[in-house]
């Protein structure tokens, strides 16, 4: 197939161009490079042995999103390109709501307009919010608690219309949990720029020397040692899920919304434990109070991805670990090094 990614540079979409190389597919890259580096391109070229191709485009550019779409013979869009913090969402709603909904709407319209009908989408367990129960199944109810979260759960009502009104719109979403580790080449990987949200880039940039010690929100949650407990789950595993699920749609029809996480809760100290074997370094770490808008356990109930897509995580903690470290001893500065 012949696949448009957008936000293809970015640290899931970079990976999953190198898993849809591997399988034959021809693919456009396209970015606006706010939160990734055009040094990825040349890492994934000297991984798949080939060019890519690349166009420097913003969402919220309804011309130059049409003009992207217009005549590029694509059969597939892996829809990746959003703004995804969530600290920053509840101080800037107005910037993500433009950039995520608004982004997505152009895309969906010059999809329209270009005659693609075939979407995979980058969706979030932070549409469960607090769950009432875990594993959580897609049928779980969904509350979101921050703007970022919102603008998941409207992306995702906005394709559910449009697959609703156009009996030929296909979409395959994809509501990731905690994606950690990189490529096993270590030439691509997560790089968050200033001091990094979430846990595994923390963890990694203690390890690596660039901050002295990890914050652990909160040991005093109802769970195994008291830390949070969630569902990481390996990029690469991720970013096979991808090709399944455009396989898929290939294969059965109007599309299908499917958690992609491993099933294994996993608790902070647990993943630092893990991350301390794998990379042979310590990760001093302090108790501190609960972050806000934190919750005690959240992880997936994955069979409905393994029986539409045939897709299962294969990658253990381990893995993540020896991947993200990998990635972050190669790269200590990310690619700002380049
Ligand atoms: P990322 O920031 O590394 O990648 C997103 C890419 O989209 C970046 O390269 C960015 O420059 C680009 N982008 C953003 N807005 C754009 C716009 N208006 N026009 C063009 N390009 C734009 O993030 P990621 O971790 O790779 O996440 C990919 C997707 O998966 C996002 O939609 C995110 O919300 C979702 N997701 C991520 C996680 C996670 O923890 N990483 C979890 C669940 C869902
Ligand atoms: C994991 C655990 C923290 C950092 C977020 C978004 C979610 C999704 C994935 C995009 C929690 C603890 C963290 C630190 C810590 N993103 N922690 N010290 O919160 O599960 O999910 O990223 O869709 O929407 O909310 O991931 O990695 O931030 O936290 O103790 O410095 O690690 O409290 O228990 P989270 P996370």
């Amino acid at each position: 197939m012949r696949i448009l990614v957008c936000g293809g540079s970015g640290y899931i979409g970079s990976h999953t161009c190198v898993v849809l190389a591997e399988r034959g597919h021809d693919l456009v890259l396209a970015d606006n490079f706010s939160n990734s580096s055009p040094v990825v391109l040349e890492r994934l070229q000297a991984i798949t042995g080939a060019p890519v191709a690349f166009r420097q485009v913003d969402l919220r550019d309804r011309a130059a999103t049409f003009d992207l779409l217009a005549g590029g013979g694509f059969d597939a869009v892996l829809h990746f390109a959003a703004l995804k913090a969530v600290g920053e969402s509840c101080e800037r709603p107005l910037d993500y709501f433009e950039n995520n909904i608004g982004g997505t709407l152009h895309l969906l319209q010059a999809m329209q307009a270009a005659g693609v009908k075939r979407l995979v989408f980058s969706s979030s367990a932070t549409v469960y919010g607090d769950p009432d129960r875990v594993p959580v199944r897609e049928d779980a109810p969904l509350r979101v608690t921050n703007p970022y979260g919102r603008t998941k759960l409207v992306m995702e009502q906005l394709i559910g219309d449009l697959v609703a009104t156009d009996p030929g719109f296909q979409a395959g979403v994809l509501r990731y949990f905690n994606p950690v580790g990189a490529h096993s080449s270590g030439l691509i990987g997560e790089d968050p720029s200033g001091p990094p949200n979430n846990l595994m880039p923390y963890i990694c940039q203690v390890a690596v020397g660039r901050r002295p010690r990890l914050n652990v929100f909160g040991g005093d949650w109802p769970t195994v040692d008291g830390t949070g407990v969630r569902d990481y789950i390996h990029v690469v595993d991720l970013a096979r899920a991808h090709a399944d699920a455009l396989d898929a749609l290939v294969r059965d029809g109007r599309g299908f919304t499917v958690n992609l996480g491993t099933g294994q809760g996993v608790s902070v100290l647990q993943l630092v434990q893990a991350f301390e074997r794998a990379s042979g370094r310590p990760v001093p770490y302090d108790l501190v109070p609960r972050r806000a808008g934190d919750v005690a356990e959240v992880y997936a109930d994955p069979a409905l991805a393994q029986q539409l897509l045939g897709w299962r995580a294969q990658l253990d903690v381990d893995a993540m670990c020896r991947d993200a470290w990998r990635w972050q001893s190669m790269n200590p500065e990310g690619y700002g090094a380049g």
